[in-house]
């Protein structure tokens, strides 16, 4: 029996279903890391991995980077956790509005999904007004005001995915199509109380959905228009599409921002940032409440400045360099599709691609439900055995890193090649 194995069966005796965040399981069991490095990850059994979940997106520099590394290194020697304040963190904060003005003020958080509620939470403190909007598919963390589906019909009324989550509450998010700026148009003429619009720039939790062309402007436009704020939840995107996350990407100015992943390229910490006057209704001072014993840990800051300055240092290399990568490694898989009949679409922006098994052009969650997953595991399974670790779901993306060298591209389009020609059988 694998050690892998063994360790899940032991695991599931303590740990529910085994893992400590669904999407990392599949069937029969996930493989255990012992440790990465660089593009590389080696499970217990030493088998040797190229990583291209890549922290969902948050590893933009590699597994272990150096000058990360040495940063967290020199700060443990220093102290772990002050809750009082620190320089570190008006130079981290500094750094993060200069990096996207819009972002005139910031709040550290630690998780992305701690960084939307209070986004959220501020939106309507500030607005004075009660519900949301969301984008079908579009995923925001685990917590009640977005965890929700489209409810039947024209009201889009949220329904909770979740058991224990409330009624009450997703009632008050409303969920409409990704990249139909009509339906968004429509409800905000016919909702009066709508505090904001919440959208991942480009939609990485359904795959990869990229915004059509002019979206994000009818999205900027129309939520100024009806005095709804706008949500930039770039998670995802921010460090990732740029310096300045999709935004600057886009050249859209949201009212407020959210960021994660690669903030941290591996350690846990996320910001809340937008316009001063919004940002001062956060309390103390102002009404609206937010708070956290790790918020602004030292460790974690001292990696996210190192991150920002090594992103900021290579930005001449590692953007074009990843997004022409992806470009080669995307293409090259959907030509190996082409070449042996395969019905898909490969969806790909900057530095992030998905392959799907149809042969609709995908845009938005219904186009995306609508491929062949079962394809797609079949695809997942030959690309492990390969040794080539992708997200375990259709609706996650592949993400490169500034670790993974042509070889490893190279490496990657061979396994793809092998494994599609097993999707074909
Ligand atoms: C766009 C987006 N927003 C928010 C989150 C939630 O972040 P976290 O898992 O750090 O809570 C995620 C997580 O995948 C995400 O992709």
């Amino acid at each position: 029996m694998s050690k892998s194995r063994k360790l899940f069966l032991r695991s599931k005796k303590v740990i529910p279903s085994g893992i400590n965040s669904p999407v990392r399981y599949y069937a029969p069991y996930p493989f255990f890391v012992t440790r990465a490095e660089g593009s590389s990850m080696w499970d217990a059994d030493g088998k040797r991995y190229l990583d291209f979940c890549n922290g969902y997106g948050a590893l933009l520099l590699g597994h272990r980077r150096k000058e990360i590394i040495s940063a967290v290194a020199s700060q443990l020697k220093k102290g772990t956790l002050y809750c009082a304040p620190t320089e570190l963190e008006v130079n981290l904060s500094e750094l993060i509005s200069k990096n996207f003005p819009s972002m005139q003020k910031v709040r550290l958080v630690n998780t992305g999904g701690e960084a939307t509620m209070t986004s959220i939470r501020l939106a309507r403190g500030f607005t004075k007004k009660k519900k949301i909007i969301k984008f079908e598919g579009c995923y925001h963390g685990a917590h009640d005001y977005v965890l929700v589906k489209a409810g039947s019909g024209a009201a889009h009324n949220g329904i909770s995915v979740s058991a224990g989550g409330l009624d009450e509450v997703s009632r008050n998010t409303l969920v409409i199509q990704y990249n139909n700026s009509q339906d968004l148009a429509d409800v905000l003429d016919r909702e009066k109380d709508v505090a904001a619009v919440i959208i991942e720039p480009v939609l990485a939790n359904m795959g990869l959905v990229p915004p059509g062309k002019g979206f994000l402007k009818d999205v900027r436009k129309l939520t100024q228009e009806h005095d709804s704020l706008l949500i930039f939840d770039e998670v995802v995107t921010g460090f990732r599409m740029s310096t300045g996350g999709a935004q600057k990407y886009y050249s859209i100015r949201p009212d407020i921002t959210t960021l994660g992943k690669a903030l941290g390229n591996g350690f846990v910490i996320a910001a809340v940032g937008g316009r001063g006057e919004i940002m001062d209704m956060l309390s103390p001072e102002g009404q609206v409440y937010q708070a956290s014993t790790y918020a602004g840990n030292p460790v974690s800051v001292s990696a996210a400045i190192s991150s920002i300055e090594t992103m900021n240092r290579n930005k001449a290399k590692l953007y074009p360099g990843l997004e022409k990568k992806c470009k080669d490694l995307a293409s090259s898989i959907g030509d190996q599709a082409s070449d042996m009949r395969i019905p898909h679409q490969v969806n790909r922006e900057s530095s992030m691609f998905q392959i799907f098994f149809t042969d609709r052009p995908v845009v938005d969650y219904a186009t995306a439900k609508a491929a062949d997953q079962e394809k797609f595991k079949t695809l997942f399974k030959e690309l492990l055995r390969e040794g080539i670790f992708v997200a375990p779901s259709q609706f996650e993306t592949v993400f490169l890193s500034y670790a993974h060298g042509e070889d490893e591209i190279k490496m990657a389009a061979a396994a793809y090649e092998r494994a599609l020609k097993k999707v074909k059988q």
